[in-house]
């Protein structure tokens, strides 16, 4: 019967409807602009989106596929604007073989509010290469609040 086979996904979208806050996809650009060697970005997913302004933190998830391996390193959320970057958050990540899909969930990540215009970066450095300033993989991304922050001048 071919209604069992699909169970599971329905469990996984009811679940993910009813019982987690959405986890919504937003548009990124490569920080680089034209991409990197180590593999590419399919999606980035955000938790709650839109961000409201009572909410204090977020969960990032960033999918996509290795076209080279990764034996161990790091991937790192920062708030930069043009003066100012914000480490949220640092978090060792697993070896990724080569031809793979990756995702990394990142939860807990602090919402930061930086003055003018400014970007959310998830970069994923990798031990083994030398300069820390040079990510395998970058990404940046407007955070989707749901209207902009009215700061009273009473
Ligand atoms: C982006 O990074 C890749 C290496 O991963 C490099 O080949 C490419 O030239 C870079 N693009 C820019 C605009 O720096
Ligand atoms: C990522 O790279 C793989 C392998 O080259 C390719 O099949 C896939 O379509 C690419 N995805 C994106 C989002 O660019
Ligand atoms: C960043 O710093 C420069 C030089 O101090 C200043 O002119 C500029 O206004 C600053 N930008 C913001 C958004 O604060």
């Amino acid at each position: 019967m071919k209604i069992s086979h699909f169970q599971p996904l329905l469990l996984l979208l009811a679940s993910s409807l009813f019982f987690l806050p959405a986890l919504r996809a937003v548009d990124f650009k490569y920080c680089n602009k034209s991409g990197y060697d180590f593999g590419n970005v399919s999606r980035v997913e955000i938790s709650p989106n839109p961000i409201e302004p009572a909410d204090y933190e977020l969960s990032i998830t960033v999918s996509g596929y290795a076209s080279k391996s990764i034996d161990g390193g790091s991937i790192e959320v920062y708030a930069k604007s043009e003066n100012i970057t914000d480490l949220l958050r640092r978090s060792p990540i697993s070896p990724i073989k080569a031809g793979t899909k990756f995702e990394f969930p990142l939860s807990e990540v602090p919402k930061d509010i930086l003055e003018g215009e400014y970007k959310y970066v998830i970069a994923l450095l990798d031990d083994n290469v030398g300069d820390p300033e040079k990510p395998i993989l970058c990404v940046d991304f407007d955070l989707p609040t749901s209207a902009p922050t009215l700061v009273s001048s009473a």
